[in-house]
């Protein structure tokens, strides 16, 4: 390898770094994905110019087919499918690693050293398990499968028993390089496992498991690294993985569970019979007029954004309507995120972001939370199971035990949604019923714009 490229390769895992130190604030994310950018140019160009290439010609045909296919994604991509579509991007960036494994497996015959056959099964198999899982994940999010955990008999006995043998068939491999019987065999099982791992997943704890496949796809990529002795797809694996790790521990801990308990607890279950157990339950349907009046006597109002948000684009009217009641008189108004509402990290925090909500008035459910009591009104705008109380005391409920919004101790709560519909968990909420809970039915959008509205006139 030669200097500059040694030098231009340290050059990209600087950028990477400070490009992970800016992502950790909504400020200068924007900064640090161009940092990030630009070491992921400088990496690939010098790559291409430092190997022995002897043919570009599948190397543009590559360029041309994979850039066409992500500027038509990025252009047409609504942002409600955000989510799935990094869940894809994670799936796709183990795959890519595990392929590139394999063509170099081929490309040698085999005739490996044993650190690199070693790294060569590892990552086959972080990178197809994280491939086969991430398009399970992928079909939840879009709602291609059922988001609710997929769970039968003999799972456990059938994932040790596959576990299992992938160490055999890896030893068998490491033992024996030119066996690739063995090596397609890891293949078949780590594809099987990917889909069982995240089968079982659901509900409300999909966010850890998109998480640890993130950080699964990293760890794919840094054994990719190892097998091409490659110095920055090792760094920069190792990083999407560390940072991987430490959302997934963020995740566990905003929902107050163990990852062990995540992966196999079968946390999420639902018991559909307890999710229509408030269908005889009476609800008060509010208008817009009655949300503008106890919205324009309150002093404090926070205001609990949700994916609903997001599906309704309300970011823009909400916004307004903070501005509108502001400009009304002596009001505080705040925003609490909760850390998983949404259907991706940071989701909430982009949204207001995008409509141009200064950051100081947003706040972490760990800053807010013992506010609410002394709140006049709580504006919850398309949010559900991150203000479900039946994560406080149900145990039978899959929230059981999740830290939740406080909504329900404010003085008056105005929730806007479409209908009892529950939230991505499944279940139902009893603050709908609440007596001091108005329910606003209808599009976010066109609930807050009317709100709006009457307020101007
Ligand atoms: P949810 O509990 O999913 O509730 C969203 C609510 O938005 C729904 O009840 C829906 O009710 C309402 N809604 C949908 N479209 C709307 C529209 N156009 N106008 C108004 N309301 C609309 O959302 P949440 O409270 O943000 O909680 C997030 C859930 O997703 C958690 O369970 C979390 O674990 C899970 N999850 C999170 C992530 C990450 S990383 N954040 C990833 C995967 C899953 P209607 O249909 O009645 O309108």
């Amino acid at each position: 390898m030669s200097t500059i490229t040694t030098i231009t390769y340290l050059i990209s895992s600087i950028l990477f770094i400070i490009g992970l130190k800016n992502l950790s604030s909504p400020k200068t994310a924007r900064r640090g994905n161009q940092f990030a950018m630009i070491g992921m140019l400088l990496a690939i160009v010098v790559t291409l110019f430092d190997r022995e290439i002897l043919h570009f010609t599948f190397i543009v045909i590559g360029l041309i087919i994979g850039s066409a296919i992500g500027a038509i994604v990025a252009k047409k991509i609504q942002m409600t499918a955000m989510p799935q579509i990094v869940a894809l991007f994670n799936g796709l960036g183990g795959g890519a690693s595990a392929f590139v494994a394999l063509a170099e497996y081929y490309r040698s015959d085999g005739v490996l050293e044993t650190s690199m056959i070693v790294s060569l099964v590892i990552s086959l198999f972080i990178g197809v398990l994280t491939f086969a899982g991430s398009l399970v994940a992928y079909g939840k999010l879009q709602g291609l499968i059922k988001s609710a955990p997929f769970v039968f008999r003999m799972q456990r006995p059938l994932n040790s028993l596959l576990s299992l043998s992938f160490l055999v068939f890896g030893f068998l491999v490491v033992i024996n390089p030119v066996n690739n019987t063995g090596l397609l065999a890891i293949l078949a099982v780590a594809f099987v496992l990917g889909i069982l791992f995240v089968m079982p997943i659901g509900g409300a704890d999909m966010p850890v498991v998109i998480s640890l496949l993130n950080s699964c796809s990293g760890l794919a990529a840094a054994a990719t690294g190892f097998v091409l002795s490659n110095n920055v797809l090792i760094i920069s694996g190792a990083l999407v993985g560390a940072s991987g790790v430490i959302l997934t521990r963020i995740m566990c801990r905003a929902m107050n569970r163990s990852l062990s308990h995540v992966i196999f607890g079968n946390a999420g279950v639902v018991d559909t019979e307890d999710i229509f157990k408030t269908e005889t339950r009476k609800v008060v349907r509010y208008v817009e007029e009655d949300a503008v009046m106890v919205l324009d006597s309150a002093q404090s109002i926070i205001i609990i954004p949700g994916y609903g948000l997001a599906v309704a684009q309300a970011q823009y009217v909400l916004h307004e309507l903070a501005k509108t009641l502001i400009d009304r008189g002596d009001k505080e108004i705040r925003y609490a995120i909760h850390p998983v509402a949404g259907r991706m990290p940071g989701h909430m925090n982009v949204l207001l972001a995008d409509a141009n909500v200064p950051y100081d008035l947003l706040f972490d459910l760990g800053d807010i939370n013992d506010d609410f009591q002394n709140t006049d009104v709580v504006l919850v705008v398309g949010a559900n199971d991150v203000i479900n109380p039946a994560a406080r005391f149900d145990k039978k409920s899959p929230l059981y035990g999740m830290p939740i919004l406080n909504a329900d101790k404010a003085k008056n709560v105005i929730i806007c949604k479409r209908s009892l519909s529950p939230g991505f968990s499944g279940i139902d909420n009893e603050l709908f019923y609440n007596s001091k809970t108005m329910m606003i039915f209808g599009d976010a959008k066109e609930s807050l714009g009317k709100m709006v509205k009457l307020l101007k006139s």
